[in-house]
């Protein structure tokens, strides 16, 4: 089995309408694939905000995923009570250890032009939450309540890969590489031991120092 979580905002969906055409369609054994959000916006499927919504348009609509391998967050109900629904449908998807966190085997990542990550807004309470898995926040462009994943989750993944496209991002992306470390929510993305990739396209990458090796 195959655990991986998306990300929302516009960066991804490419990937996700590329993963859905061959040649990729028949190459990923999705048999094996189950398929989590990072975060989601607290509205309806159809509303242009939700993620599983753009993501059942790009992606989940377009593979053989058997239904109960696709695990969307709880966006219609009160978001305290959806964060709690979604820790448990982790709990039960995964394989855990006593005590321990699920273990991702990849996590998408998003960059906010703010240093945001996920629903992790700056200056926000979750970026300090140790032990819940998931919690309501509200905040963000469009501001409103969301669920997000926590850095307990986040920070156990296997691989965490960072998506960044555009030139509006490229200050964000020079500060967050050349100054690790720091307080900014995606800057507290650091793997317990997986690895951390990030892609990054040449607009949001034209603010690097040119020794900044570019994989
Ligand atoms: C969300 C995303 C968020 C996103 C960044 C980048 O739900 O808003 O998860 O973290 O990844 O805001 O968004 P863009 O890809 O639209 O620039």
């Amino acid at each position: 089995r195959f655990f991986v979580a998306l990300s929302g905002g516009s960066t991804p969906r490419a990937m996700h309408r590329t993963l859905a055409q061959e040649p990729h369609l028949s190459e990923i054994p999705w048999h094996g694939v189950h398929l989590f959000w990072v975060d989601e916006r607290c509205v309806p499927w159809e509303d242009p905000a939700s993620n599983y919504g753009a993501a059942r348009e790009d992606l989940v609509g377009r593979i053989p995923l058997p239904g109960k391998q696709v695990h969307p967050m709880p966006a219609d109900v009160v978001p305290e009570d959806g964060a709690l629904e979604y820790e448990g449908e982790l709990a039960r998807a995964f394989p855990l250890a006593e005590g321990h966190e699920p273990v991702f085997d990849l996590i998408f990542l998003g960059l906010g032009r703010d240093g945001h990550t996920a629903s992790l807004f700056p200056g926000h309470a979750a970026l300090e939450e140790r032990e819940r898995w998931v919690v309501a926040v509200k905040g963000g462009d469009p501001d409103m309540h969301r669920l997000t994943m926590t850095y307990p989750v986040l920070n156990r993944a296997r691989v965490l890969v960072f998506m960044v496209s555009g030139k509006d991002k490229a200050e964000m992306v020079r500060t967050i590489l050349e100054t690790p470390g720091g307080p900014l929510p995606a800057q507290r993305i650091r793997p317990v031991d997986g690895r951390l990739i990030w892609l990054i396209d040449r607009e949001a990458a034209s603010f690097l120092s040119s020794h900044q090796s570019l994989a």
